[in-house]
């Protein structure tokens, strides 16, 4: 009996994701590292779940030249097997993990773990008071993954507490941002969803641009979300929302050439 299995999220009547097409998608994610290391799951193996999408994405994320330690935090341990995940990529001499889960269960994991290698809390990603006490113990960080209750409200909260403990050129990466949409995950309104929120906060990498003479002073206050900590770039991916810390680039305006088709 192998240690892994695939699900297909039918698109309804889209041919492109259904049959030999989604397997032809599936062997693509999967060639990478993480995919090796999915695929080398046993039975006895502790259970990860991941859109397999997301796997090259994390290769191409998560890939450095440089071969220095990673702090890592993850929301959501679940089964424990993400840990797994990460040490086989980073290996476990580089990686020092922190996981969170409301679930104690989950404090057996640290059982299996040298808590300089890797370490579970038991607390909930919405207690910001909680967030702060492993931060001070265990960040700053280069990565943190929330992949926790996947409501709204939680996400949110969790990143205005953390987006500031991620290091300059870190990321703050976001799994199964499909909970958005369900009933009891989206939040009571617009300001409340995870998804329409970060969208509001990609208005902050123009800054530059609302700040220029030629921008409306008129802007509402919805078109110029602060963000919690600066923030260079987000990526807005199937599912998954990617932002990398650090402060936005400046906008430099460059001219090459001095003729023109219409003068
Ligand atoms: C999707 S699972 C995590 C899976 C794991 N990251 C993996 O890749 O295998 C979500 C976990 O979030 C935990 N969780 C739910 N609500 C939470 C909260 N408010 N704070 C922290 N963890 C929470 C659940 O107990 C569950 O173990």
């Amino acid at each position: 009996m192998k240690g892994h299995d695939i699900e297909v999220w039918s698109a309804g009547g889209d041919s492109s994701v259904s049959g030999k097409s989604s397997q032809k998608h599936f062997d693509e994610f999967a060639l990478n590292k993480f995919g090796r290391i999915m695929k080398s799951a046993g039975v006895e193996t502790l259970n990860c779940m991941k859109l397999a999408h997301y796997l090259p994405e994390y290769q191409r994320l998560f890939t450095k030249s440089d071969g220095s330690k990673v702090d890592f935090l993850e929301i959501g341990v679940q089964h424990g097997g993400s840990y797994r995940l990460w040490k086989n990529f980073f290996g476990e001499d580089l990686l020092r993990w922190t996981g969170i889960d409301i679930n104690q269960k989950c404090l057996a994991l640290n059982n299996q773990l040298a808590p300089e290698k890797g370490l579970v809390y038991c607390g909930s990603q919405a207690d910001p008071v909680f967030l702060e006490d492993v931060a001070s113990q265990r960040g700053e960080f280069d990565i943190v993954i929330d992949d926790g209750s996947h409501q709204s409200e939680h996400i949110i909260a969790s990143f205005k507490t953390l987006a500031k403990h991620v290091r300059d050129g870190g990321l703050y990466i976001i799994e199964d941002v499909h909970a958005c949409y369900w009933k009891g995950f989206r939040g009571d309104s617009d300001s409340s969803n995870a998804l329409s929120y970060f969208l509001g906060l990609a208005h902050s990498l123009n800054v530059q641009a609302t700040r220029h003479e030629r921008c409306s002073k008129n802007l509402r206050p919805d078109e110029l979300v602060t963000p919690p900590a600066l923030i260079r770039k987000i990526e807005l991916l199937p599912s998954m929302i990617v932002c990398h810390m650090g402060a936005p680039l400046p906008m430099i305006e460059w001219k090459a050439g001095m003729k023109s088709v219409i003068a």
